[in-house]
């Protein structure tokens, strides 16, 4: 047992770990085994390291907590890593670091040779028809040690059993300590403590590894070529049979690698994000998410997506759906390993998945997950908090920067001090119109002074600053695993997280409607047809509020209803998730149809849709117990259903800590204002093609100087009678008086439109 011994003294050396590391014969959180019977099966986030498997065509073929689904496995034990072969998995026992290995249409009966079903390993891989594993308590350390090799054949009855390998059996292999391993078809390799990669078996000659003295991180094997991570500089190297060998990418670091048939996938070390080569189509690499954790069958791969530990699939070849539709759980992020973490590592916290219960995702609560921190940000985004021992650094939205630290990596011109304060308040309420029901690009649309109040609020509120309301202290009492206690009287249906996956294709890209700090909206068809817009609350919004301010908000939501507010049709609190399902608005924004080259609309609609929008907000303000606030009144958040009729999104829910609601109500009334001038003109609330760009500062003027008619927008056929639009102009320049008290109330407002509605206009 010289490995007992030797690890005290190559601890220090050892600089591998195994978290993260995953695919076609390597091990991980998550595997795939491959072949005409293939499934996948990942470790899931319960804290107790239960695997969780699903087949083509079938969301879940083994779960732990539904014995009636089953169908093809009784019950897995606990496992620490997973690794897949040819219709088969095996994996390190969570407990005792025994292999486990199970054939995909087995009963779940271990088929590991008696001889090895004792011995502690380190690591497993699994190849087409053998398994390799390198000794070692699992847990203990991330030993080195020896390897064994046995196969696991046809017994000739439709199942699979297991031999001792011969084949495989190397004497000079034998005696050399291993710090990890891979198994591809024919042929298995590894780390060499001493440094270096050695393959062995009977094709490993074919894949073309000779005398290569490198230390690698990370292995992957596909079945007739290998991909590792280069230690020191986080580059990929490959070989493979003269024909594939697949070239990795160029110059990007790497943190994980997976293998499928004839192509590989990685994470990247910067931003996480998936990159795939070999044979493959490259749009059906998901591009919305980093991962954690990601692993291959022949031409399908799977990821642990980092923002909400949700899996994401995609086909190699694939111009639509996947053929592997995964169940909606949580999955561990990594592996589970003895601390402390590396540099540049950070560990998983547990309380972030807002499960009380759940304080460890390890079986054994000594150990931690650590998995590599993310180095940089996507474009779009900026580094908002440093990678720390116990989180990965936090990459913000670029709507949301507030000050120079990010502008310059944004992309944001810095502007002269004296413009930088109205900018200031500006990104403010462009970070709050991130949240929008629908994402409208974040343009130049808004004035930069409307809310004034607003200004001190920080980013961190501002993850939630448009769904509501500061931490409450109050204890999360529903287990969010369960679909939670009804909070909605009667109003709003409780969906089951299976029917929404199913209604938005698995919350894929194409279903996407639109993007905010909240998460994402997608478009969904329920199965009677209906269209909906599913909003999803993305880890982030998740981390930072708890589920009883969430249902405290529902509360409220399930009593709102009106013809000109997006109403909400039901909820879905399950397994950690928070999904709000809406009335969907085929005719998108208000915004897009006045300046982003959407039909434009005549005047009669342009009215009505005013008078409807000035309605809905009055409802929020007046008869809504207790008022609503909109906060962030634009006119991409105001929508247009399938009637042409406006409909009010995206508002904020009414603090218990806002005194002052009527100045509050005054703000929405004067961002109503600079929507009738939208609407008036058909120029954008903020626009450097015209001097002033602010539209109040260009417009007001010219209203007051009674040249209100120089506004109109000319690209509609005017009215013979003009009145009523110098009249909408009269009453947008009341409302967006400087002095709140003089700007009319939203009832005011409304009752004006309606009877220029009711006047009509002659054409
Ligand atoms: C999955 O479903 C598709 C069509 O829905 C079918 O063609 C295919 O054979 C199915 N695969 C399995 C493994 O059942
Ligand atoms: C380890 O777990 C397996 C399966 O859960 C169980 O059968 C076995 O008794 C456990 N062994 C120990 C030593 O706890
Ligand atoms: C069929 O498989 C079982 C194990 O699953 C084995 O005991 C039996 O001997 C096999 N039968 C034949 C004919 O190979
Ligand atoms: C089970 O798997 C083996 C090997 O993958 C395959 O040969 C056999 O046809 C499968 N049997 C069934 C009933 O699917
Ligand atoms: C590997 O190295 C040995 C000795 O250094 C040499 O004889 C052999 O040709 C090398 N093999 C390859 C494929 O480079
Ligand atoms: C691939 O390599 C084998 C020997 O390793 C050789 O016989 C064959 O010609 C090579 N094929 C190509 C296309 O280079
Ligand atoms: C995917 O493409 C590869 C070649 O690129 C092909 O061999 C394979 O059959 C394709 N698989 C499917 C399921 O279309
Ligand atoms: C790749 O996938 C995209 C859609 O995801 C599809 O439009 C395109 O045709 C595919 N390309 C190939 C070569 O299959
Ligand atoms: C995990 O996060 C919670 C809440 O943010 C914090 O109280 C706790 O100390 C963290 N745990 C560790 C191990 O850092
Ligand atoms: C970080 O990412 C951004 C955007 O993707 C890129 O412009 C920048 O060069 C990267 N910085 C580093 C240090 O890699
Ligand atoms: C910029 O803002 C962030 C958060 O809003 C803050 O942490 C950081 O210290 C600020 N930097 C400067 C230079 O003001």
């Amino acid at each position: 047992m010289h490995f007992l011994t030797s690890s005290l003294l190559f601890s220090l050396l050892l600089l591998l770990s195994p978290s993260a590391v995953s695919g076609f014969g390597s091990m991980g959180p998550i595997s795939a085994s491959f072949g005409l019977n293939s499934f996948f099966c990942a470790i899931d986030a319960s804290g107790k390291q239960d695997v969780v498997c699903w087949a083509k065509n079938t969301s879940s073929i083994s779960s732990p907590s539904s014995s009636s689904n089953s169908a093809y496995f009784s019950s897995i034990p606990a496992m620490a890593v997973l690794s897949g072969g040819d219709g088969f998995l095996c994996g390190i026992l969570a407990n005792t670091s025994q292999p486990f290995c199970w054939a995909s249409n087995g009963s779940g009966t271990d088929l590991v040779p008696s001889v090895f079903k004792s011995i502690a390993y380190s690591h497993i891989a699994a190849g087409k028809n053998h398994v390799c594993a390198v000794r070692g308590s699992y847990y203990s350390d991330h030993d080195s040690g020896t390897v064994d090799c046995w196969e696991i054949v046809s017994s000739g009855n439709n199942s699979l059993k297991s031999v001792q390998s011969s084949v495989f059996y190397d004497e000079y292999v034998s005696n050399l300590v291993f710090e990890n391993v891979v198994s591809g078809e024919g042929f298995s390799c590894g780390g060499v403590r001493e440094g270096g990669v050695v393959c062995w078996g009977p094709e490993s000659g074919s894949v073309g590894v000779f005398n290569v003295t490198d230390s690698f991180k990370v292995l992957a094997s596909g079945r007739g070529s290998l991909c590792g991570i280069l230690e020191v500089s986080g580059e990929v190297r490959c070989w493979g049979k003269n024909d594939s060998i697949p070239i990795p990418p160029a110059v990007i670091r790497f943190v994980s690698l997976s293998a499928g048939a004839n192509h590989f996938c990685g994470i990247r070390e910067d931003n996480h994000g998936a990159e795939c080569w070999g044979r493959y189509n490259f749009s059906s690499v998901p591009k919305s998410s980093g991962f954690v954790a990601i692993a291959s069958s022949d031409f399908t791969t799977c990821g642990i997506r980092e923002n909400d530990l949700v899996l994401d699939c995609w086909f190699a070849n694939a111009s639509s759906r996947p053929d592997y539709d995964p169940p909606l759980e949580l999955f561990s992020p990594g592996l589970c390993s003895p601390g402390p973490c590396r540099v540049d590592e950070f560990a998983f916290n547990a309380s972030i998945l807002n499960e009380p219960d759940l304080t460890s995702l390890c079986v054994r609560k000594d150990l931690k997950i650590c998995s590599p921190c993310g180095s940089n940000c996507s474009a779009g985004f900026f580094l908002y908090s440093p990678c720390t021992e116990n989180a990965d650094r936090v990459c913000m939205a670029c709507s949301l920067c507030q000050n120079s630290s990010c502008r310059e990596v944004c992309g944001l011109k810095s502007y002269p001090e004296k413009h930088w304060h109205k900018l200031r308040k500006l990104v403010i309420l462009i970070g709050c119109s991130a949240s929008g029901f629908i994402l409208i690009i974040i343009s130049w649309c808004i004035l930069p002074h409307f809310i004034t109040t607003r200004k001190e609020e920080g980013t961190i509120k501002q993850f939630k600053s448009c769904i509501g309301k500061p931490e409450l202290d109050t204890d999360a009492t529903a287990d969010s695993f369960l679909p939670s206690v009804a909070t909605c009287p009667g109003m709003a249906q409780v969906f089951r997280l299976s029917e929404l996956k199913d209604a938005t294709n698995g919350f894929k890209e194409f279903n996407e409607l639109g993007r905010g700090s909240y998460g994402f909206v997608y478009k969904a068809v329920l199965p009677d047809g209906r269209q909906v817009a599913v909003k999803r609350a993305n880890a982030a919004t998740i981390i930072h509020g708890n589920i009883r301010e969430f249902e405290m908000e529902l509360e409220i939501l399930c009593n709102i209803r009106h013809s000109n507010i997006v109403n909400l049709l039901g909820y879905c609190l399950e397994m950690g998730e928070r999904l709000l399902v809406y009335e969907y608005m085929p005719h998108g924004t208000l915004h897009d149809h006045l300046h982003s080259g959407l039909s434009p609309l005549n005047w009669s609609l342009r009215l009505k849709i005013a008078m409807q929008a000035a309605k809905g907000l009055e409802y929020l303000h007046k008869e809504v117990i207790p008022p609503v606030v909109h906060r962030d009144v634009k006119t991409s958040n105001i929508l247009l259903d399938s009637d042409w009729r406006a409909r009010i999104a995206d508002f904020g829910l009414l603090t218990s800590n806002d005194k002052d609601l009527i100045g509050d109500m005054k703000s929405d009334v004067y961002n109503f204002g600079i929507g009738l001038l939208e609407i008036l003109s058909g120029r954008k609330a903020f626009d450097r093609e015209y001097t002033p760009p602010g539209i109040v500062e260009w417009a007001l003027p010219l209203i007051k100087q009674g040249k209100a008619a120089a506004i109109i927008d000319r690209n509609v056929v005017l009215p013979r009678n003009v009145e009523p639009l110098l009249k909408l102009a009269d009453i947008a320049e009341l409302t967006v008086r400087e002095n709140p008290s003089e700007r009319p109330t939203m009832s005011v407002v409304a009752t004006w439109l309606e009877q220029i509605v009711k006047d009509g206009l002659i054409f």
